[in-house]
């Protein structure tokens, strides 16, 4: 079947990017189905770094058309300065086509975005404040502007004229100072000329090439526990990341799709608040962030650190029909022991194998560890399954046979190049 999904198995910042960057040699498009700029993907190519947020991870190859599709909440201004960047560093984006259905992520969505999150008070989300959720609101609410609504200028214009008007007027009821109206519509009318050219039908475009015999890859933001639905609500995000979200987010049906590849690191970060069993605080935590790199791309924050945990991974291939996983940054486990792994939880005192459908027992629940003896490494140079050491690739068989799929990937480094590719 021509279409795969990547999607994130954890809590994001799994490694997707580079996934889906070695996928695309061999596809003709990569599709982002959902999400924003609340995403940061990095692809290393002989040692240069691509951080992209809405882009889709294709685009360094010239013979893929990157695709935002119709799930996606598109942000004009940060789409454009990713643009220019890339095309500065050589990187063509002539073919990127945005789905005539994707909404638009406006200014006053980011304010909105900063008062919910200040009237939490201690029970911040710790969102990205990059306008997600209350854009996916407008959405579902039928109060959101589409892409494709800047084919006609003088359309476009009167929507967000009346748009800006009501949120200025629902922002200065909330205490907020408001904001110019004529100048925001005069902003999003200059961005709007921009964007009309890279409109599309993308429905039916996928569809096209799926008929012409093209493969395609669905290329997932965010992650399965950040899930809207899946994830520990409601400390998520405001999209479906999960494997189902890559069909109502680009118009394919769940029959064309073959692979699902889910990514997991070889232990586990969360970057914003919500509960986190395997979390590990102290000097082995230090350690994983530090050699890991786990500072986020988009927010420059932490990421909080912690074992690799199964539960998750079992649910993930679940709710995602994972056909296999990709299990990125083993290296930073390089000179580690024990390596640990959850492979159940107690709850009370009793076991508790499978992930508990709310976040307030999953905050209670001890994880119960696997200690392997790790290795010494490195593991950066690995190219084969034979090149892996003894206990790496323990760590890599009792993955595969508590989720019940294979590993088919191993990330050994950064590069495009630091990759063991298996079966
Ligand atoms: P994404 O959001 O899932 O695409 O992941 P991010 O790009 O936010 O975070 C993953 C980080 O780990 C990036 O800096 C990648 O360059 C890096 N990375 C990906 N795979 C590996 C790996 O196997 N080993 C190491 N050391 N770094 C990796
Ligand atoms: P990628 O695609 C990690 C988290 C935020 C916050 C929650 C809700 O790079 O894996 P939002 O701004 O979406 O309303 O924030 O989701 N979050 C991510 N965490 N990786 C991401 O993307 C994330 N995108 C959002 O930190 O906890
Ligand atoms: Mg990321």
């Amino acid at each position: 079947m021509p279409v795969a999904v990547v999607v994130g198995a954890q809590w994001g910042d799994e490694g997707k990017a580079k996934v889906i960057d070695l996928l695309a040699e061999r596809h003709s498009m990569v599709v982002r189905y959902q999400g924003g700029h609340n995403a940061g993907h990095t692809v290393v190519v002989d040692g240069e770094r691509y951080a992209l947020q809405l882009v889709p991870s294709g685009v360094l190859y010239g013979h893929v058309a990157p695709v935002i599709g119709n799930g996606v909440v598109v942000d004009l201004p940060t789409l454009f300065a990713e643009v220019d960047a890339l095309e500065s560093r050589g990187v063509s984006c002539a073919r990127l086509r945005v789905s005539s259905l994707a909404h638009l992520i406006l200014p006053w969505h980011q304010r909105i975005d900063a008062l919910e999150e200040a009237s939490r008070g201690d029970a911040k989300i710790g969102t990205t404040l990059k306008g997600i959720g209350p854009a996916y609101a407008d959405k579902a609410m039928r109060t959101g502007i589409r892409a494709g609504t800047v084919r006609d200028a003088a359309a476009f214009a009167a929507e967000v004229r009346v748009r800006a008007a009501a949120a200025d007027a629902a922002l200065r009821l909330r205490g907020d100072e408001g904001f110019d109206v004529d100048a925001a519509v005069r902003e999003q009318v200059a961005l709007g000329a921009r964007l009309a050219p890279l409109v599309a039908d993308t429905v039916n475009l996928l569809h096209d090439a799926i008929e012409a015999g093209e493969s395609i890859l669905l290329e997932g933001a965010q992650a399965t526990f950040l899930d809207l639905d899946h994830g520990t609500y409601p400390f998520v995000t405001s999209s479906n990341p999960t494997a189902g979200g890559a069909c109502t987010g680009t118009g394919i049906g769940p029959r064309q799709i073959g692979r699902v590849i889910g990514v997991a690191k070889a232990y586990a970060t969360r970057v914003g608040a919500g509960p986190f069993p395997t979390e590990v605080t102290g000097e082995v935590g230090d350690r994983i962030v530090e050699v890991g790199r786990e500072f986020g791309t988009v927010t420059g924050r932490r990421r909080r650190p912690g074992w690799l945990d199964l539960v998750m991974l079992r649910h993930a291939v679940r709710v995602n029909s994972l056909t296999e996983i990709a299990l990125t940054k083993l290296d930073v486990l390089d000179g580690t022991s024990p390596v640990r792994v959850c492979t159940g939880y107690r709850l009370d005192g009793a076991p508790l194998r499978g992930f508990p459908d709310d976040a307030a027992l999953l905050a209670r629940v001890e994880p119960v560890y696997r200690d392997l003896g790790g290795w010494a490494g490195p593991l950066r140079g690995c190219r084969t399954d034979a090149d892996l050491p003894d206990g790496a690739r323990e760590l890599i068989h009792l993955v595969e046979s508590e989720t019940g799929v294979p590993v088919t990937m191993v990330g050994t480094g950064p590069d495009r190049t630091d990759c063991v590719v298996r079966g």
